[in-house]
């Protein structure tokens, strides 16, 4: 396969998934290969079964491989879970002499320097992307080079997960005999497929809701600017339903899927549905506003939790693109108002990302825009031969390697 072809792997406590792609000749993704096979070897973002993970992604890998009709010698993940975390780090340069131009070195050195934080102990750096520069003091500056300065900083945003996590998740791509694997923050990745240059501008925050986990990520002045996990997802609602309602599993998840809503106040007060009892053949009757109100309670639970972290990113007053959901358990209806109302009534929508080529109706779907994201991620950065997220606009003007100056990750 040629050097622009990436593949990206999404394991997730469902599913896991691969893409292969490529840049099309207008800039968008254009599918090679795809695959998705189920997937129960992660808990909460964390791998529970080595053996059962690295055959998850294994048989999705040689999938989309099939496919594409060749093998892509490395890959890169998503990370999920509640063990993400984020933190800004400053870097400062002095310029000499004073008042030069500053030019790519500096922003280097700058960033370096930013790099020198410490992480927490037991967590890992998964991603660091440059946010703002300020010269001289004077703050919010996109691109530094040219400008006169005498003292140049810069604020990286760094992206964390748990060492043990993310060293798993390596070896369980990298026993699939793929090389270079990079672990990269989910929710952040949904964001890169998800939203649009104008849309980092005017500032959002994605919400990928999976099986166990939800993950944030929030985008502001153009770029990332705080990622987290949340320990609940779309699974909680099944359990919750199952205990409940004293039904199997699978019972509980076809109530959620075919006759649930998580906004109880639209469902007709008198209507009711036929439900299949525990260890008995027997349908009984239940009101639907008693479903509804089972699953409205997590899902306000799971908003709630989501506007704790918007708030502490300290972006809360700037997202004035709202909230895009992504991930399978953001299809549930009425989603979106109860998380509205939950969240302090920042306005909440779907969306799905747009690719080219085979799978493009499947891969719109909000289960898969954590790996279409990764892979627009990883041909950004294959293309620009830099480390992008890749609407940090002055990077996106244009000094081009620094990708391997940045030394990786
Ligand atoms: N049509 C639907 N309506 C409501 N919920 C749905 C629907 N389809 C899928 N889900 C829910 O979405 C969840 C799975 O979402 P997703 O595929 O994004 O998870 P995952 O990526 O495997 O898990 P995670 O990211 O938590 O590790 C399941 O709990 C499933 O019940
Ligand atoms: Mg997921």
């Amino acid at each position: 396969m040629t050097n622009h072809t990436v593949c990206a792997v999404d394991l997730g406590s469902t599913k896991a998934s691969c893409l292969i792609a490529k840049l099309d000749h207008d800039g968008k993704v254009e599918v090679k290969g795809f695959a998705a096979v189920p997937c129960g070897a992660l808990r909460r973002g964390l791998i529970i079964d080595e053996e059962g993970a690295a055959k998850a992604a294994a048989k999705a890998i040689e999938g989309a491989e099939e496919e594409a009709g060749g093998i892509s010698p490395s890959a890169s993940v998503t990370l999920t879970g509640p063990h993400i975390m984020s933190m800004d780090s400053r870097g400062i340069v002095t310029i000499t002499p004073t008042m030069r131009r500053v030019a790519e070195a500096d922003i280097l050195e700058a960033i370096n320097h930013s790099r020198k934080v410490m992480m927490p102990a037991g967590t890992e750096e998964i991603l660091h992307l440059p946010r703002e520069f300020r010269i001289d003091g004077q703050r919010g500056i996109a691109d530094p080079i040219g400008m006169p300065a005498a003292r140049l900083e810069v604020v990286t945003v760094f992206a964390a997960g748990d060492t043990g996590a993310v060293q798993l998740l390596e070896s369980a791509v990298a026993k699939t005999g793929k090389s270079g694997v990079k672990v990269l923050p989910s929710a952040v990745m949904a964001g890169v497929g998800l939203l649009s240059q104008e849309m980092m501008d005017l500032g959002a925050v994605v919400i990928d809701i999976g099986g166990d986990v939800t993950d944030i990520a929030v985008f502001a002045d153009g770029g990332l600017a705080y990622t987290a996990g949340l320990p609940v997802g779309s699974a909680h609602i099944t359990s919750d339903i199952r205990q409940l309602l004293k039904v199997t599993i699978s019972e509980a998840e076809r109530i959620k899927i075919d006759l649930g809503t998580a906004d109880a106040s639209v469902v007709d007060p008198e209507a009711v549905v036929d439900i299949l009892q525990d260890g008995a053949d027997k349908v009984r009757p239940i009101k639907k506003t008693v479903i509804a109100e089972i699953i409205e309670a997590r899902v306000r639970e799971i908003g709630q939790l989501a506007h704790a972290h918007i708030q502490q990113s300290g972006f809360e007053g700037k997202l004035t693109g709202g909230a895009v959901l992504a991930g399978g358990g953001s299809l549930l209806e009425g989603l979106p108002e109860t998380m509205s109302a939950a969240m302090q009534q920042i306005k909440v929508r779907r969306d799905g990302v747009s690719v080219r080529g085979p799978h493009a109706r499947r891969l719109k779907a909000p289960q898969y825009t954590a790996v279409v994201g990764l892979a627009r991620h990883l041909l950004d950065s294959a293309e620009k031969e830099y480390q992008p997220v890749s609407s940090f606009s002055a990077l996106k003007r244009g000094f081009g390697a620094l990708k391997s100056r940045f030394g990786g990750s």
